[in-house]
């Protein structure tokens, strides 16, 4: 028997497995880091889009707390228009593109966040 083989073996299983799970699971505590930092402004600490920086923004942004309207949207397109920005999507070019400062797992983390405001309701 070589033991090194079996170790290494065991290893390579138990850190795929591990990946795995990471691209998986959803860190809501990280989204809520992540949206109070870059999103708050804006769209406000509850999701409402009243945070300070909405009162100059024309169009305002999206109720999130507004269940009926946030499960029409997909995660698909709430995670391009996150990444690319309102212009990519046909919307206001003054939601910021985030894919420079923010990491596509945090995108996605913001986005499972973002859905807890609809779920409070
Ligand atoms: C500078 C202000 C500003 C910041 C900061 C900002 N947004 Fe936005 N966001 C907007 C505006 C304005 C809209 C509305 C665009 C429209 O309806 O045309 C919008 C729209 C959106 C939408 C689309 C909702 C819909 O109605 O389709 C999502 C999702 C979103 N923002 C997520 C985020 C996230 C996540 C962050 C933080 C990473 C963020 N925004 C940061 C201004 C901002």
């Amino acid at each position: 028997m070589n033991y090194t083989l079996i170790f290494f073996a065991i290893l390579i299983v138990v850190t795929s497995v591990g990946a795995l799970f990471q691209d998986k699971a959803v860190d809501l505590n990280r989204g809520k880091k992540v949206y109070d930092t870059y999103c708050a402004t804006c769209h406000g600490k509850q999701g409402k889009g009243d945070g300070p920086g909405a009162a100059a923004l024309k169009p305002k942004p999206r109720d999130f707390t507004d269940k009926n309207y946030m499960e029409k949207l997909k995660d698909d397109y709430l995670f391009k228009i996150i990444s690319d920005g309102g212009a990519s999507v046909g919307k206001s070019p003054l939601m910021p593109a985030w894919k420079t400062s923010i990491k596509k797992e945090d995108i996605n983390n913001v986005i499972a966040y973002i859905r807890t405001f609809a779920q409070k309701k």
